[in-house]
């Protein structure tokens, strides 16, 4: 059997999804990169999206975030309707964005990026940057560093903890591992745990497919802005194809 005649074992959300996009095609200008694409996230889920390059990874997290506007189909938080709502509308909301490059400020001190990302905030940013820095101690250690003086691994805790000032109940993050040291990725991914621990649910896209699946609860395959296979994250690691064509055997 090959890729095309597989059949999807769409798994039917068990939960009221917190995110869900539905037979959603979305683009660049003429260029269409998503192709009737069905995703959902579910409370408290980590779920990781994988596919080769080029295949409409980082456009799904844009669609999602308001950066890009769904040519057809819907894109739902909570069940309400947020197709081509503002991303800063989107935070209000509740749902953080860290892109996979330039993702903090690198001429702001540690604590100058903390206050930034929690500029929306209504009751201030002293007491949410008290618990990040209880969470992730290194940040308090350097709180005075301009953040270009991090190493890469340190600076993708600012870039989750900026996101995470405005205390999201969705995060998106795309590859957090990319252009990190071999030893660092794992500790990347703890992180990730760490954060889905304290609450949000994360959707995340990864290159380094088996690791980031190796942590996640479901995954989707995608390939040319489509969806080729969806399952449990186990499954999927398990699944002969999967691994032959998109795990790299
Ligand atoms: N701003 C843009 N304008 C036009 N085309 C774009 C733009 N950004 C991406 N594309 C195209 O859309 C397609 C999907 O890109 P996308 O960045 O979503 O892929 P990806 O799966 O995230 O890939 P990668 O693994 O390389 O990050 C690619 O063909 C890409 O060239
Ligand atoms: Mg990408």
């Amino acid at each position: 059997m090959s890729a095309d005649d597989a059949t999807i074992v769409h798994r039917e959300p068990t939960k009221e999804p917190v995110l869900s996009l539905s037979g959603v095609d979305s683009g660049y200008g003429e260029i269409q990169v998503l192709d009737d694409l069905n995703l959902h996230l579910e409370a408290g889920e980590i779920v990781c999206l994988i596919g080769p390059n080029g295949a409409g990874k980082s456009t799904v997290l844009k669609t999602a975030f308001g950066l890009l506007e769904p040519w057809t189909g819907s894109v739902t938080l909570r069940g309400e309707e947020i197709g081509g709502t503002e991303p800063a509308d989107l935070v209000r909301m509740g749902v953080g964005y860290v892109p996979q490059t330039d993702n903090v400020f690198p001429s702001l001190s540690i604590e100058e990026n903390l206050q930034m990302g929690g500029v929306a905030r209504e009751d201030g940013v002293d007491d949410r940057i008290a618990e990040l820095y209880d969470r992730f101690p290194i940040l308090e250690e350097k709180q005075a560093a301009k953040a270009r003086t991090l190493s890469g691994g340190q600076r993708q805790v600012l870039a989750f903890s900026r996101a995470l000032m405005m205390e999201p109940d969705v995060l998106l993050i795309d590859e957090p591992s990319a252009g990190l040291a071999p030893s660092i990725v794992e500790d990347v991914f703890k992180n990730v745990r760490t954060v889905n621990d304290l609450g949000t649910s994360i959707l995340m896209v990864e290159q380094n497919a088996r690791e980031g699946l190796s942590i996640s609860d479901r995954g989707y395959v995608l390939d040319q802005g489509t969806v080729r296979y969806e399952d449990v994250a186990d499954e999927l690691l398990d699944n002969p194809e999967v691994s032959k064509l998109y795990l790299g055997g």
